[in-house]
């Protein structure tokens, strides 16, 4: 080539949760085992099956012609109709200032690239990693973060929010992940308001990120962001992903609250619609069932029972970790991911399935990794579970995230007696 065509902060891009798979695929073709795929927050690839009444409202629609149209830029009018009515407000919002994207990472990616170098989003650690690195490679620089307190529920520390944006101008927007991936948290009412009211004093706006908004563990109240935003800007970001759930859709949408209420916001928000514009408009077939399947008679009961079974492993999960000394687990309180912390974790490593697993596992070892991250390829290479590193999900805290999906309770329950003996074999060295 004429030129180097790598940009200089390519290092910042980086998406762990798909990064782990290619050493998982590399140590099973080795070791002649099946993994068990623990990274992805993906119902449908952990065997959940999607009911046949689902199958029907999606094959009838895709017979008619009008579904292989364009839809309007901003999307589909009955879809922005019926999120406007069922997950947000008029008190904040209007039918144009709802959005579709190619799911919620397009959406990711537009909101962070279309604001100026200069102009930073304060983001949580850990966090959900298309946020931190859209936030990074749009700066060009490593992303600014708050931090999530393991100590409290995984609470996010309102000092440090508060700090952070009073001393660095840059910061335009506070980020919330509500309820939270990684951490399976669902925050206090009165967290959410201390944010919205810092960001009112420093006149920031913000994003709260609400795609797991149904996904609450019975018993576990949850707040939402046009409830309690009051007159300041703010995007709220939702999608079809995991409730439904149908994320090869690639299906999300943000509304967007009080556009009025600032003349920069409004023009960051008229540019997010023009970038929209530019690539037409997002896949037409998601949108036009969206209706239809939130609002079919047996949808709800489906989402009830599913989230019973999150509910239940996680209960089990917990029980089984918590009384271990290296580990540090919180019960979530929704979502279907559990964050393991692994206390003062040293370098080690297990036994591995092979020689041909030892060999490559070596040669991974020889960069300078993590201590989480070879830990999950230690876990890889002698228990075959994949699972994400706690650093990578933008974290100083050494852990590992796994998900609740399994749909197997006996495969479940074993996952977690493999992972605790692997656990105890790596810190006795
Ligand atoms: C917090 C969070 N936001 C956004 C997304 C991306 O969702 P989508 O499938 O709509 O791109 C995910 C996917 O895991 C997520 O966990």
């Amino acid at each position: 080539m004429r030129q180097n065509l790598l940009r200089a902060d390519s290092t910042l891009l980086r998406y762990p949760i798909r990064e782990v798979v290619e050493i998982g695929k590399q140590l099973e073709k080795r070791g002649h085992f099946s993994m068990v795929w623990e990274n992805i927050g993906d119902p449908v690839t952990a065997g959940e099956t999607i009911p046949e009444w689902m199958k029907k409202i999606i094959h009838d629609k895709a017979t008619r012609c009008d579904t292989f149209a364009y839809t309007d830029s901003r999307g589909d009018i009955a879809a922005r109709e019926y999120v406007l009515e069922h997950f947000s407000s008029e008190k904040v919002c209007t039918i144009n200032d709802i959005l579709f994207f190619n799911g919620l990472g397009e959406a990711i990616n537009k909101i962070l690239n279309n604001l100026p170098k200069e102009a930073r989003v304060l983001v949580p650690s850990p966090t959900y990693p298309s946020h931190a690195t859209a936030e990074a490679m749009h700066a060009g620089c490593d992303f600014i973060s708050y931090q999530l307190d393991p100590t409290n529920n995984w609470e996010p520390d309102l000092n440090e929010i508060e700090n952070k944006v009073r001393y660095n101008e840059q910061i335009v927007a506070i980020l919330v992940i509500n309820p939270n991936n990684p951490t399976g948290s669902v925050y206090q009412r009165e967290t959410l308001e201390k944010i919205v009211a810092i960001a009112k004093k420093y006149d920031c706006f913000l994003i709260f990120d609400e795609i797991y908004h149904h996904m609450v563990f019975d018993g576990i109240e949850s707040t939402l962001l046009y409830e309690i935003i009051g007159d300041v800007p703010g995007i709220s970001m939702k999608g079809i992903s995991k409730d439904v759930p149908w994320p090869g859709s690639r299906c999300g949408w943000i509304e967007v609250y009080n556009v009025e209420a600032d003349v920069n916001f409004r023009d960051y928000i008229n540019m997010l619609l023009l970038a929209k514009m530019l690539e037409v408009c997002s896949t037409t077939l998601p949108q036009k069932v969206l209706p239809t399947i939130y609002a079919h008679p047996e949808f709800d009961q489906l989402l009830k029972t599913r989230i019973q079974k999150y509910q239940q492993r996680a209960e089990e999960a917990y029980q089984f970790f918590k009384n271990i000394p290296q580990v540090r687990i919180n019960k979530p309180r929704g979502v279907f991911y559990l964050v393991i912390e692994l206390l003062e974790l040293p370098y080690a490593q297990l036994e591995a399935k092979n020689k041909a697993v030892r060999l490559y596992l070596n040669e991974l070892e020889q960069q300078t990794l993590q201590q989480d991250f070879q830990f999950a390829y230690e876990l890889m290479g002698s228990q075959g579970i994949c699972v994400v590193p706690l650093s990578g999900f933008g974290s100083q805290l050494n852990g590992f995230r796994m998900t609740l999906l399994q749909n197997d309770a006996t495969v479940f329950s074993q996952t977690l007696q493999y992972i605790a003996d692997a656990i105890d074999e790596y810190y006795q060295g």
